[in-house]
């Protein structure tokens, strides 16, 4: 497998990895999740949010890990919603956001994500980069003031246009799109022109933005069409409503808008306004509620201040619990620190990666996560893995090695087609993966060691030395246990990305060295053959006396 670095393309800050079994797919190098917001403790669809981000980012670094990547998580701490929320428990605004940011910093902890950067909204790097931000579009003639009036979301930090409004039975305004209550709302603010950019955005989100999966790009295009003319967006809010947020350079009557605050933060981690932009623009995982803000309003005020706007968006539906919306007030928030207590935090990134599916809403279920971690990690993989590290089958605790297909298919004829699928594998999953679909990539794997287990249940291997304890029947044993323990190799590094901890301890307990770890290894090390002659000597043949349970059984 080859890797190239490219230096021209407007997506240079991507690795091309060209290999046997695929052409070229870039990976990016800097993977960003929204930044949460501080209102209240996270809960699994946060979670959820961050284990996807971090699956690609792992998964980058497993393909590629010499490379420099960015993981960037964080909070995001001003606003009204925040404001409101910090004075309903009569606490210090500051105070409040620094234990809320510190739970989200301890989740991301405790579920093993791989962020590089966690950045809070308050931090003064990122004061100084929204400023600085804020001052060139007021420069480019980007921002005036003016009279701004409509309905405002609290809760989504946004107005919402008249089309997108109901009144409900108590004549309240709804936001129809989120259920929000709507607040009327006329001041002098700092106004955005949005309008100006309108074909710049849409020529980006027709022809330069990708985006997966496929059903939110093409719902986004049919959006966009809708709308007539984009409308100028406010970007600041009078200091009479609200209190809690970064000033508007030289007019302290105003606070910079939070989304314009928020969405700033990936330009703060990539150094902005310090440092050049050596890594942008930024590959960013959002859930589908942010879309305009990340799709319209983000390349819209990148493009307005001379900066590239993203090129990659991957965009995952929600998660439901019992199949409705989790709410508070309904009391259904499902709290990922027990989930973490109750399954692992392997054990819970397993679940959310292999059961959600990012282009419709899953649901959640604690017997689903149940079932799912006993029939797969337990029954499917653990049990592979317990039967060809069992004394009674494996005496000698080793890792045969040097089988060639020759040999494999002469000796374990009924294996080949099993083989074939493990090889296929790691292109299966590449595929997949890069698609930001893991359902699709775990189940491949599944389905691999589904396949190993029943050659188990074929050729009966316990059965073997009492029918003749001949060679061919060592040689069948040991052909049995190079494919199972290849297969278990494979299956520990494409799942390294979603069940990082696990595929470790696999490594760890089978004494497997780290070049054999990388998805360049994820084949099976058989030779004799010309297409793999190119493969090293795997020096493991000992396995370790650790006792391994890849996954105990819920009850
Ligand atoms: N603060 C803004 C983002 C600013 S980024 C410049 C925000 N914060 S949030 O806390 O409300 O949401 C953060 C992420 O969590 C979003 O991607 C959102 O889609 C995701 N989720 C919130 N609830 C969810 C589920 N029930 N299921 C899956 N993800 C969900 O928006």
């Amino acid at each position: 497998m080859r890797i190239l670095l490219l230096s021209n393309s407007p997506s240079k800050w991507m690795m091309r990895i060209s290999s046997r079994y695929f052409s070229s797919i870039e990976l990016p190098k800097f993977y960003a999740t929204p930044i949460f917001y501080v209102n209240s403790v996270p809960h699994i669809g946060h979670l959820y949010t961050t284990i996807y981000a971090d699956a690609l980012h792992r998964f980058t670094r497993l393909c590629h890990p010499d490379a420099v990547t960015i993981f960037s998580t964080g909070t995001d701490e001003h606003g009204l919603k925040i404001q409101k929320s910090a004075q309903s428990k009569n606490t210090d605004l500051s105070t409040y956001c620094d234990q809320v940011s510190a739970k989200f910093r301890q989740l991301f902890d405790d579920a093993s994500t791989s962020h590089t950067h966690f950045i809070r909204t308050t931090d003064n790097q990122h004061k100084k980069s929204v400023t600085n931000l804020w001052n060139i579009l007021v420069e480019k003639g980007f921002i005036y003031k003016s009279k701004y009036c409509g309905y405002y979301s609290i809760n989504d930090e946004a107005f919402v246009p008249d089309n997108l409004i109901r009144t409900n039975s108590a004549g309240e305004k709804i936001s129809i799109e989120t259920g929000h209550k709507l607040e009327w709302y006329e001041e002098e603010n700092y106004v955005f022109r949005l309008s100006q950019l309108q074909d710049q955005v849409i020529d980006w989100i027709d022809n330069r933005l990708i985006m997966k999966p496929q059903n939110f790009h093409t719902a986004l295009k049919a959006d966009i069409r809708n709308i007539k003319n984009f409308k100028d967006v406010s970007v600041s809010r009078s200091k009479s409503r609200l209190c809690w947020g970064i000033e508007v350079p030289n007019d302290n009557s105003q606070l910079i808008y939070v989304w314009f605050d928020a969405l700033t933060n990936y330009l703060t981690v990539a150094g902005y306004p310090n440092h050049d932009l050596t890594v942008w623009p930024p590959c960013h995982v959002i859930g589908k509620d942010i879309i305009k803000f990340h799709c319209i309003y983000w390349p819209a005020f990148l493009i307005a201040a001379g900066l590239q706007p993203p090129n990659l968006v991957y965009c995952h539906s929600h998660w439901l619990y019992d199949r409705q919306k989790m709410s508070k007030s309904l009391g259904n928030v499902v709290d990922p620190f027990d989930c973490i207590e109750r399954f692992t935090a392997d054990g819970i990134r397993y679940f959310l990666l292999k059961e959600g599916t990012p282009h419709s809403d899953s649901n959640f279920n604690i017997d689903a996560v149940k079932t799912c971690l006993n029939a797969e990690l337990a029954d499917t993989f653990g049990n592979l893995l317990n039967r060809c590290t069992s004394n009674k089958l494996n005496p000698q605790q080793y890792y045969p090695q040097n089988i060639s297909l020759n040999e494999m298919n002469e000796i374990l004829p009924e294996s080949m087609e099993t083989i074939d699928y493990i090889q296929n594998l790691s292109k299966q999953c590449y595929q997949a993966y890069s698609d930001g679909n893991f359902h699709i990539g775990i189940a491949h794997v599944m389905t691999g060691l589904r396949l190993v287990n029943s050659l188990f249940n074929i050729i009966r291997p316990w059965e073997l030395p009492k029918i003749l304890n001949n060679e061919i029947n060592q040689k069948r044993l040991e052909c049995l246990l190079f494919l199972s323990l290849e297969s278990i190799r494979i299956a520990a590094i494409l799942l390294k990305p979603i069940i990082p901890n696990i595929s470790t301890s696999i490594f760890r307990k089978l004494n497997i060295q780290p070049e054999f770890c990388l998805w360049k290894s994820a084949e099976m090390n058989v030779t004799q053959h010309e297409l793999y002659s190119h493969h090293q000597q795997l020096h493991v043949n000992r396995i370790s006396t650790e006792k391994l349970i890849i996954f105990s059984k819920l009850i």
